[in-house]
């Protein structure tokens, strides 16, 4: 057929538009990929208005039989700090933090911003030259507002500090109150927990990530109090993803090596301040020593269902962070320990 190419015929001039529609479709995701009717760990994952979910090292609040997924934006170039040589500090410009809405964990519908990143300020902690990561929100029944924490820092990750916004509706917008270091303490990545009688704990590497802490909020949830404990002492993990199951409690991490993945963890505890044992590795299966080439961020308890949950991990793009994907899967509970499943397609029942 190539000869059609010599020839500017009305036949040759179809095929090669034909040649071209089929070239574009091919470079473009399938439908089964933009196919949002199933979790495809790793795999792009479209919204209601069928465009990726863009919310990244995010977790999940449960109110009035709505699932709300909250993270961070990710978007533009990724550009590598020079002047980080000891590690790869890798980043987009903080993008601030979008909010997603489901029934049914499947089907995600966008409702946009629930915290603008700002422009003016360079110094402010929502600047889009500084960090903002896994935010997490819960809702304080005692004082009807929605509370967010999340990890405010600057590019070269010296500032280590939780930030706090409140919102009176789920999906925001969130005013931003500011940030601290829990009790003088460094805090980067971190989580938030809601425990059965609404007391609330803030959980982040700490120690320049050497040891993870976990410390009391406030009856408003807006402020860490002197309550605290160092609980996974000198284990140099990150990434935490707590839940509890027949009065136990659960933290997933993973070691620190920056946006590479590495094996995860479980460690348990009777009571959230510790002490706390390290289990061992909760995956199983294909990549199970690389958490499926990701990294845990929040484990979901499904509504309803006493031993369901869902693992939450995000596949990172380190290079091109905008394009990075979301690692979910089920998480059960055999023989009393938490076990996780490499499933290609799945959804929750
Ligand atoms: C790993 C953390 O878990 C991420 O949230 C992010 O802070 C990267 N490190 C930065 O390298």
């Amino acid at each position: 057929m190539l000869y059609i190419y010599g020839q500017p015929t009305v036949f040759g001039n179809l095929v090669k538009h034909l040649l071209c529609i089929i070239a574009i479709s091919a470079a473009l995701p399938s439908p089964a990929q933009w196919d949002n009717d199933w979790i495809r760990p790793g795999k792009i994952w479209a919204d209601d208005q069928g465009r990726p979910i863009n919310a990244h090292g995010g977790g999940i609040l449960y109110y009035q039989n709505t699932y709300y997924w909250f993270g961070e934006v990710k978007k533009g170039k990724t550009t590598r700090a020079a002047e980080v040589t000891s590690w790869e500090d890798y980043r987009v410009s903080a993008g601030g933090v979008s909010c997603y809405s489901s029934h049914d964990l499947t089907h995600w519908k966008y409702l946009g911003m629930a915290l603008l990143p700002t422009t003016k300020d360079s110094s402010g902690d929502l600047d889009t030259s500084r960090v903002i990561e896994r935010p997490k929100v819960i809702y304080n029944e005692r004082t009807g507002q929605f509370v967010m924490w999340m990890h405010i820092d600057k590019y070269d990750y010296s500032f280590a500090r939780a930030g706090v916004a409140v919102s009176n509706r789920p999906q925001g917008p969130y005013h931003y109150l500011g940030s601290v270091r829990p009790n003088g303490q460094m805090s980067r990545d971190m989580t938030l927990f809601q425990d059965d009688d609404g007391s609330a704990f803030l959980i982040y590497s700490s120690e320049d990530n050497q040891t993870m802490q976990a410390c009391l909020l406030s009856d408003d949830y807006l402020k860490p109090t002197a309550t605290f404990g160092r609980i996974l002492v000198d284990a140099n993990r990150e990434a935490p993803a707590m839940f509890k199951f027949n009065h136990k409690y659960y933290l997933i991490t993973s070691l620190c090596t920056g946006w590479d993945p590495n094996r995860a963890l479980v460690a348990s505890a009777d009571s959230l301040l510790g002490p706390w044992t390290m289990d061992g590795d909760p995956c199983t299966g294909p990549d199970a020593d690389s958490t499926y080439h990701a990294q845990s961020t929040f484990v979901i308890p499904v509504e309803g269902k006493e031993n369901d949950f869902i693992f939450m991990a995000d596949r990172w793009n380190k290079t091109d962070l905008q394009h990075s994907t979301y690692v979910w899967l089920p998480l059960h509970f055999e023989k009393g320990s938490p076990v996780i499943t490499w499933k290609n397609v799945w959804k929750p029942e």
